[in-house]
């Protein structure tokens, strides 16, 4: 053996030796918190209250965390609260009003002191064409999901721990170039833009910055999409269509997505939009 192939052996053995520790730190977590991915973390879900922060709610209280749901209804977040059952915080409040987002966060800190984790969720969107959209169309879309997010992450700052996980619930709508979401659409490239922007601001914190970009899943938001239900059922056909797989998603499909991207199982992920649409947009 010469002395190059030597050092290549010795590299290897190494990174082998690194490897089964860093495995076997993994086990030793996992089995410490009974194989669940969250435990004793702290979440803040915006939109808590139905579809898929509803569906990730649930998951991360699974998982062990402690939620903080929000919501502009109340009859909704009491809904979820009770279908969550424990270890959950409804919070009623509008991303859109920063008041409300200073709210929210002064709640965590008297409850919990801290935050591991966020997911900006919340947002509206209706279709509208552009020749007939309104100023207040427009001002809505953009105040919940643009304005909405960036100060919902902002305003978590001091409260989030070193090593906490921020994902953004963007849509496939960014990358597609569909009429009757321009200002929806828009909206959604600005948050997957945030996710890079922030990635690199909060490195040195060791903040992972990610979007999670969903498909057409099947939610409320989905259902509200048609002036009618025969409408919204038929616009759910088409979408179905546009997959690969042939069919809407479901909020839970999501939910599990947001995990991995929250959770340490994506720990060497920060930066990147992860499209959960059944090969809508890469196939
Ligand atoms: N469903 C889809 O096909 C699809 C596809 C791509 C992306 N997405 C994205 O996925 C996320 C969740 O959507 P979803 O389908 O689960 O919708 P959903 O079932 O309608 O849930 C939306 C949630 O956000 C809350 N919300 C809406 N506006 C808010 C505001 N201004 N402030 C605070 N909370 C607000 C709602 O509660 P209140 O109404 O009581 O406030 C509700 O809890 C959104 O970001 C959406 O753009 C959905």
């Amino acid at each position: 053996m010469n002395s190059t192939t030597m050092l290549a052996s010795e590299k290897g053995r190494k990174f082998h030796i690194y490897k089964s520790n860093e495995e076997q730190k993994r086990r030793k977590n996992m089995s410490m918190n009974n194989g669940k991915k969250l435990t004793g973390k702290i979440a803040v879900i915006t939109g808590g209250s139905s579809g898929i922060g509803l569906a990730t709610a649930r998951l991360f209280v699974q998982e062990g965390a402690y939620v903080f749901i929000t919501g502009r209804r109340q009859a909704e977040l009491d809904k979820a609260k009770a279908e969550i059952g424990k270890n959950v915080t409804a919070v009623r409040g509008d991303v859109a009003k920063l008041d409300d987002l200073d709210s929210l966060y002064a709640t965590v800190k008297s409850e919990k002191g801290a935050l591991d984790i966020v997911i900006a969720n919340a947002a509206f969107g209706e279709p509208v064409l552009t020749k007939d959209a309104t100023p207040e169309h427009y001002d809505k879309s953009f105040n919940t999901n643009a304005r909405g997010s960036f100060f919902t992450v902002q305003k978590a700052l001091p409260l989030l721990r070193d090593g906490g996980s921020i994902v953004l619930v963007s849509s496939v709508a960014h990358v597609k170039g569909i009429p009757v979401y321009v200002t929806y659409s828009a909206t959604k490239a600005a948050m997957r833009s945030f996710v890079r922007s922030w990635a690199a601001d909060f490195k040195d914190r060791g903040i992972r910055v990610n979007t999670l970009s969903p498909g057409p899943i099947d939610t409320p938001m989905m259902a509200s999409q048609g002036a009618s239900k025969e409408q919204a059922e038929a616009f759910k056909k088409q979408y179905a269509q546009l997959t690969t797989l042939g069919r809407v998603g479901r909020p839970e499909e999501i939910a599990t997505a947001i995990l991995f991207l929250a959770s340490d199982d994506s720990s060497f992920i920060t930066g990147i939009d992860l499209p959960a649409d059944g090969g809508m947009t890469q196939v």
